[in-house]
């Protein structure tokens, strides 16, 4: 099936899940080519639910030993996070081959926003870890709607609040049903918990260091407790900040390969955004279908 959905793309709804046509040219070429090793990790996300938050922040775990002075030295002073921690399945379609991820060094960190059966073969069948990120459904609508904006012309026309929502609630948004990819991902946690981390937005912004440090002991790379007396743990949360990224002059210019630019990455980075912008009736609606879709998994938002 094909709607049309995004910027002034049509979704074509593949495996249960909804993409414009260059992403599910990507998400085959990446089914097909891509060669999953056991050390790989992959951050998996909705869009929208702080995909390059989690990029920064564990590609600066993973380096925190290499980059002792983060302020004066790092990677993300001059590379904006989707280019260090690159898009598995844009970039294998972007290049229309197998980029050569051979010449990465181990870990290999990825990204993607692959729903958990459209994963690769490759991937399914290897140790590789996953984390994966999501963010409560009200928050991530408005933040996918407002950078559905920037990214449209003035010649696309209007993309009103009220059709991209009822879209949204339909499931028909980039990698929707937002609520199907979520469960999966979260019952595959459950499951194999050494395999899957779980994680929240909203926890992160509560309690960072918890969430942190939660995330070192699933890499494998604990903090020890001399880098968590010399502030390691808070230098790294420090760097990878909303206002820390924001404001870093990379991230202000430029844009990546699939065409947005970097600064349409960042908004406001808060919790509870969705207030300013949905209607009392669309927050209960969300709630509504959140609570219907999700009541006996044990996950809730
Ligand atoms: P808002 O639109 O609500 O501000 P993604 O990276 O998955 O595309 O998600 C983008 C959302 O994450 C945007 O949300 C953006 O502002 C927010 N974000 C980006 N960097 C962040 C950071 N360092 N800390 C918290 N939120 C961040």
């Amino acid at each position: 099936p094909t709607e049309k959905g995004w910027v002034a793309n049509h979704l074509h709804q593949y495996q249960g899940f909804w993409h414009t046509t260059r992403q599910l040219l990507a998400v085959l070429t990446c089914q097909n080519q891509f060669q999953a090793q056991d050390t790989d990790i992959l951050l998996v996300t909705t869009p929208k639910s702080g995909t390059t938050w989690l990029k920064a922040i564990v590609f600066a775990l993973m380096n925190r030993v290499q980059y002792p002075n983060p302020e004066v030295e790092h990677p993300l002073l001059a590379e904006n996070p989707h280019v260090l921690v690159p898009f598995l399945e844009l970039k294998l379609y972007i290049d229309n081959r197998v980029a050569d991820f051979t010449t990465f060094t181990s870990p290999r960190l990825f990204g993607t926003h692959l729903p958990l059966g459209s994963l690769p073969d490759s991937v399914k069948n290897s140790a590789c870890k996953l984390v994966y990120l999501c963010r409560n459904p009200k928050d991530t609508f408005v933040s996918l709607w407002h950078f559905t904006n920037k990214l449209r012309t003035k010649d696309m026309g209007e993309n009103s609040l009220e059709d991209t929502f009822d879209k949204f609630c339909r499931g028909v948004c980039l990698y929707g049903p937002f609520w199907d990819h979520v469960l999966e991902y979260w019952k595959e946690s459950l499951k194999k918990p050494e395999r899957v981390l779980f994680l929240k937005y909203e926890e992160i912004k509560e309690q960072p260091k918890v969430q942190l440090v939660r995330l070192a002991q699933f890499l494998g790379c604990p903090f020890s407790s001399q880098e968590e007396t010399n502030g390691v743990v808070d230098e790294i949360l420090k760097l990878c900040s909303f206002d820390s990224l924001s404001n870093m002059e990379v991230n202000k210019t430029g844009k990546l390969a699939s065409g947005e630019e970097y600064k349409a990455f960042f908004r406001r980075g808060e919790v509870g955004d969705a207030k300013n912008h949905l209607t009392p009736q669309m927050m209960e609606k969300l709630d509504q279908i959140t609570q219907d879709k999700l009541h006996d998994s044990g996950l809730i938002f």
